[in-house]
């Protein structure tokens, strides 16, 4: 059976025990399949070099399968700003990563904060422009008079491919989507937004379209999480919804995601959802099960449904027995020993 070559980039903080967790698991499920090659791209790695890539970054990565990423950022060392510019939004973006794919499901044993069970939302977040554009600037800066501005660019390619793609996973799955806009108060991409949505959904008419503002469909996500199956948002829109989408799934440790180009040009990017977490960092207690369900994305992206249904179920069975489920109980090496030990017990 042939390999896939992944480009490992650990990161930050707990992005790089969470890797190698996930890898641990992956190389227990099927010997060999991953040749992982690691990239020390951090904001360490910035306070040496001065970037937090090298300059011909994009084009080493280019040539791997996929890319498998911890976390990003360290503000005490590096402003967020220039870490996250200089490395994860540059992937994005080079490799036109535009749909990135949150899923939202309790996993048995865990109680979310709200319910034991009931939902299972699909978050698709558009990855590659809208308020993330980098489009602005400052002026007057210091004085009195400063002004800044951020503008956010909403392009028909790019508003067509994200929900197109969003119709087309509502097609496999409870053909329910859900637009998010803000088109009350944001009178030009928003409203674009809507009317995109409008047309795809003539040529989609066995799903049914909700509009929600983004405010809105928030608190549906907390109070009735169950009338929603794919929900489709912005890039800003989505990142803060699946924040909130981790939370009633029981934690951020919890929250997997997948940055695909689902024309598969370049090599897609799997990451938790999570950050880098300065604030336990060195305690070995960040829960590995983001970064496993992340591997689970990628190893399906690869082709690989088998072992990663493996991987899934060695995960849910962990959880099903209480040991992850509470965040900051048990450590990352426990959490990881229990889904090895629940691989073996499948053999
Ligand atoms: P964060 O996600 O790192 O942490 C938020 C809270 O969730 C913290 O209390 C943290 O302890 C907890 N948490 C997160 N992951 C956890 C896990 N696996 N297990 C247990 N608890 C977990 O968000 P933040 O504090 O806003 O950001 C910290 C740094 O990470 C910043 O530099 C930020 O820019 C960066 N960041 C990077 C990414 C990424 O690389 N994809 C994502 C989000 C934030
Ligand atoms: C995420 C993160 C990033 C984002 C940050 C670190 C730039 O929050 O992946 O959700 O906003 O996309
Ligand atoms: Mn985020």
């Amino acid at each position: 059976r042939t390999s896939h070559r992944i480009a490992l980039i650990p990161g930050d903080g707990i992005g790089i025990p969470v890797l190698e967790a996930a890898m641990a698991v992956a190389e227990a499920a099927a010997p060999g399949l991953l040749e992982p090659t690691g990239f020390p791209w951090s904001c360490e790695h910035y306070l040496q070099t001065g970037r937090m890539m090298p300059e011909d970054g994009i084009e080493t990565l280019r040539g791997f399968d996929a890319i498998f990423l911890g976390a990003v950022g360290w503000p005490a060392k590096v402003p967020d700003a220039v870490s996250l510019h200089g490395l994860l939004l540059p992937i994005r973006k080079a490799f036109v990563q535009y749909a990135n794919i949150r899923p939202h499901r309790l996993l048995p044993g865990v109680e979310g904060p709200l319910r034991k069970d009931g939902f299972d939302i699909l978050c698709i977040r558009e990855n590659t422009e809208g308020e993330y554009s980098g489009a602005g600037g400052r002026v007057h800066q210091g004085t009195g008079d400063e002004v800044a501005v951020e503008t956010a660019i909403f392009t028909r390619t790019g508003v067509e491919r994200i929900l197109r793609f969003g119709f087309e996973q509502a097609m496999g799955r409870r053909r329910k989507l859900a637009s998010v806009t803000k088109s009350n108060a944001q009178k030009y991409s928003m409203v674009f937004w809507d009317e995109v949505t409008r047309d795809l959904a003539l040529e989609f008419p066995e799903v049914e379209v909700s509009h929600y503002h983004v405010d809105a469909i928030a608190a549906r996500m907390v109070m009735a999480p169950e009338t929603l199956d794919v929900v489709v948002a912005s890039n800003l829109f989505g990142d803060i919804l699946t924040d909130l989408g981790a939370a009633i799934q029981g934690g951020l440790g919890f929250a997997a995601s997948a940055n695909i180009d689902p024309t598969r040009k370049g090599p897609s990017m799997f990451e938790p959802v999570h950050g880098s977490a300065p604030d336990i960092a060195d305690q070995g207690i960040a829960n590995p099960i983001a970064a496993i369900w992340s591997l689970v994305m990628m190893l399906d992206h690869l082709g690989e449904p088998a072992v990663a249904a493996r991987i899934m179920a060695a995960v849910e069975a962990t959880t099903a027995r209480g040991i992850g489920t509470v965040p900051g109980r048990d450590s990352t090496d426990q959490i990881t020993a229990a889904v090895l030990a629940a691989l073996e017990e499948q053999e």
